[in-house]
């Protein structure tokens, strides 16, 4: 029961915001600070081909398709569920968001990372990971998808260096465990929780 109405409020306030959204009096929500914003957008310019794992209401997918090359290409991956009216409020979000920043192409795929690697098998050269931060999550999300980036190409992870008073996530530690000894890839910065890797 408190459940339920717990529930009921939640979905009130993301309906609301979505009409905010729609209404232009509300942004989209995203975790994202202005500095890892700023950083995220530099990793994008120059680049034509990007992957974005977790695309919740697309501010990130939106600021990566405005840096990219002209006519390059975004790919958006999140299976962005269905909520009690039968379709997903953050999808409809994110969809209006994208579109609200003009720039590269883009598409969403509405399925799960490894329901898309699955059939994936393109090179890119901009890989950002913000999906499931569980280990197993970020675990399968490295192993299907850093092999597709090229040389000299750059993979974002967000959530993945400790935040001072914060509990440890799991992608901070398979970041530090695994992926920072991951002998294909060269750190070169990080900055608050989102790390940046060269494909080498
Ligand atoms: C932290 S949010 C992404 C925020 C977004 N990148 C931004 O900065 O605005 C995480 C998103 O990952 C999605 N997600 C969770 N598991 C996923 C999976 N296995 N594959 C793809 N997306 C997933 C969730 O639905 C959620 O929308």
């Amino acid at each position: 029961m408190i459940s339920n109405a717990s529930d009921r409020r939640m979905f009130g306030k993301n309906a609301l915001h979505c009409l905010g959204h729609l209404l232009r009096v509300c942004p989209a929500h995203s975790q994202l600070t202005p500095q890892e914003r700023e950083c995220l957008a530099r990793c994008a310019a120059n680049r034509s081909f990007a992957v974005e794992i977790g695309v919740y209401h697309g501010a990130s997918t939106a600021l990566i398709r405005q840096h990219l090359d002209p006519g390059g290409r975004i790919v958006g991956i999140d299976p962005h569920p269905a909520g009690r009216l039968g379709f997903s409020l953050e999808r409809n979000v994110a969809l209006r968001e994208i579109a609200r920043h003009p720039g590269a192409q883009f598409d969403l795929w509405r399925m799960t990372s490894n329901e898309a690697a699955a059939r994936w098998d393109e090179a890119i050269d901009l890989l950002f990971i913000d999906g499931d931060h569980s280990w197993l999550g970020i675990e399968d999300d490295w192993t299907n998808w850093s092999r597709l980036v090229v040389p000299g190409g750059s993979a974002v992870l967000h959530d993945t260096q400790p935040k001072p008073g914060s509990a440890e996530l799991d992608s901070v530690r398979f970041y530090r465990e695994v992926i920072a000894h991951d002998s294909r890839f060269e750190f070169q910065e990080s900055v608050e929780t989102l790390t940046v890797l060269c494909r080498l």
